[in-house]
């Protein structure tokens, strides 16, 4: 990888550290607003991990690129929407390849990680698959090279040693036949077959809407932590994180660690649950070293219990937040707002292969087998559990495809230790219902089709409100919108079809 790569972004030249992604070089040369919505509101990322498409931008011709899963190339001629030149030039689609192997994973996070290193280590031929060009998922992203804790370090080596092979910037989109997966890779589409199938997907933040959560530089806590990992600097720059979720606190003491001044935490959860959620990591004593390291990294910064975002303001990028706690409310000066409201399980792939859920999640057997038989699910697509219980999972999983089932069974009780960890985790940062009513009437919705709240509720489920009102329709598919709208509505949104992430024609055609 080199070191420092110059690109031009909007006819500007901007220099990026080596592996860098496209939506920190923007971000980087001063740019907010990278595209104009249905509505030409200004409009920048949000999520930083492909979920969303609010950062999608123009490269070399190519419109609807998502720049937080580009790396910079050098050369690369980056265009936002301001100087696009909107041919609508589609992909090129260069090759069909075909991949067999013993065992197919499509994640390459903690649990994606582990479940390979021990399918490959008990001699099975183990592909792994991830849409972004980096392993390591949410937590490693960009750390393969420079491991920063003690269990990237071990896993990255325990990788190394085994043989394994990573199709990176892969989007498993869809089913071709039995036992085959379609991915979309930027040389063209592959078709990988499996005798068995690791579905390792991870989860992604919740957004709730309220008024100006659409403006530029309101970004997921975890949507700002992944874009500054991957090159945008941040040190001295003013943040307000807010939301709900241990990871609140794990974005602060990494950009903290950077320079940024992290002016306050907002924490929706209350003092008492909050309270009862300490002792239970004092039970875990590594949980409770990390959380007394993060403490000491936070030394300073206020933690404001029973707080939230009520608005963002600005005009074509934020400004200011407005708080609310108890019945004081005020506004912070600040260049960005982190804003996330703890995490929900990627379910769309497991749900369609068929494998059933269960109150979000993905349903699996003691050996992480879903209701579908060779198809495996481990991590946060099966519960928001954290990175012990995701590896473990993964470990489990890999141990069962390759007929070690009595080792995996060794890992049962440690697995029960985290879940009943993962139960109190959930059940402490659940959302309180006054979080309900930060959305206005006008408040947009849907972030794809600018739908607002006021037009959606006015139907009576998201079925009868997607066919009239497009909400969910757009790119993401109802990822950012449909976590919203089943905590505000109450409203079942899990239905998927084919192709599971928005694909090039030329992928879905082509025999
Ligand atoms: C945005 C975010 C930031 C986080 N940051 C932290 C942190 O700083 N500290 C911390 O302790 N915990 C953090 N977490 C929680 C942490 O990710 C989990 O505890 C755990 O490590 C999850 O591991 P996983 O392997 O299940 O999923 P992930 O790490 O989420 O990995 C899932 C992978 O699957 C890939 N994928 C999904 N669908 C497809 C598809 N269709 N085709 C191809 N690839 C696909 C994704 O690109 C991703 O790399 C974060 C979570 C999120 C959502
Ligand atoms: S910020 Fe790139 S897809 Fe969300």
């Amino acid at each position: 990888m080199p070191d420092a790569v110059t690109l031009s972004v909007d006819g500007v030249s901007v220099t990026m550290p080596g592996g860098s992604m496209v939506s920190a070089a923007v971000l980087k040369s001063g740019i907010t607003s990278f595209r104009r919505s249905v509505t030409n509101e200004a409009r920048g990322p949000l999520c930083g991990m492909g979920i969303c498409f609010e950062c999608r931008v123009t490269i070399d011709g190519e419109d609807h690129r998502r720049s937080c899963q580009t790396v910079c190339q050098s050369g690369m001629d980056v265009r936002t929407v301001k100087n696009s030149s909107n041919t609508g030039r589609l992909g090129t689609i260069r090759v069909k390849s075909r991949q067999e192997s013993d065992v197919v994973v499509v994640g390459a996070g903690p649990a994606g990680l582990a479940a390979a290193y021990r399918a490959a280590q008990g001699g099975m031929r183990t592909i792994v698959v991830d849409e972004n060009p980096n392993s390591g998922g949410q937590i490693w992203r960009s750390e393969e090279q420079k491991p920063t804790s003690k269990e990237a370090i071990a896993w990255f080596e325990k990788i190394r040693s085994v043989n394994i092979q990573f199709l990176a910037g892969a989007s498993v989109f869809q089913q071709s036949d039995g036992r085959k997966l379609l991915a979309e890779t930027p040389e063209g589409v592959c078709e990988l077959s499996y005798s068995d199938l690791i579905l390792a997907t991870g989860a992604r933040e919740r957004f709730l809407p309220f008024p100006g959560w659409t403006l530029p530089n309101v970004m997921g806590a975890g949507g700002l932590q992944a874009i500054v990992k991957t090159g945008l600097p941040i040190e001295g720059k003013k943040l307000v994180i807010a939301g709900s979720g241990p990871l609140l606190l794990a974005v602060s003491g990494y950009l903290r660690g950077l320079g940024a001044d992290v002016l306050l935490i907002a924490e929706q959860a209350s003092p008492a649950r909050l309270a009862r959620f300490g002792v239970s990591l004092l039970k875990q004593s590594g949980k409770a070293a990390q959380a007394l390291a993060l403490k000491r990294q936070l030394k300073g910064v206020r933690y404001l219990m029973g707080c939230w975002p009520i608005a963002a303001h600005g005009d074509e990028e934020l400004t200011s937040v407005s708080l609310q706690q108890g019945t004081r409310t005020w506004q912070v000066s600040c260049d960005y707002l982190a804003c996330g409201f703890h995490l929900v399980p990627n379910l769309e792939l497991a749900q369609l292969l068929g494998c059933k859920t269960r109150n979000g999640c993905v349903q699996v057997s003691e050996f992480q087998e879903t209701s579908v038989s060779n198809i495996f699910s481990v991590g946060e697509s099966t519960g928001i559990g954290g990175l012990e219980l995701s590896l473990i999972e993964g470990e489990i999983a890999g141990l069962a495809v390759s007929g070690n089932r009595n080792e995996a069974r060794k890992l049962f009780t440690l697995r029960e230790k985290q879940q009943r960890f993962a139960k109190i985790l959930n059940r402490t940062f659940d959302l309180r219902d006054e979080l309900k009513t930060l959305v206005a009437s006008n408040t947009i919705l849907c972030r794809c089709e600018d739908v607002t709240f006021d037009r959606v509720r006015a139907f009576h489920s998201w079925r009868a409100a997607k066919l009239q009102t497009r909400c969910g329709m757009g790119p993401c598919q109802g990822r950012i919108c449909g976590s919203a709208v089943e905590f505000l509505l109450g409203w079942q949104t899990e239905s998927v079809r084919p192709p599971v992430l928005p694909v090039r024609l030329e992928s879905l055609v082509m025999k």
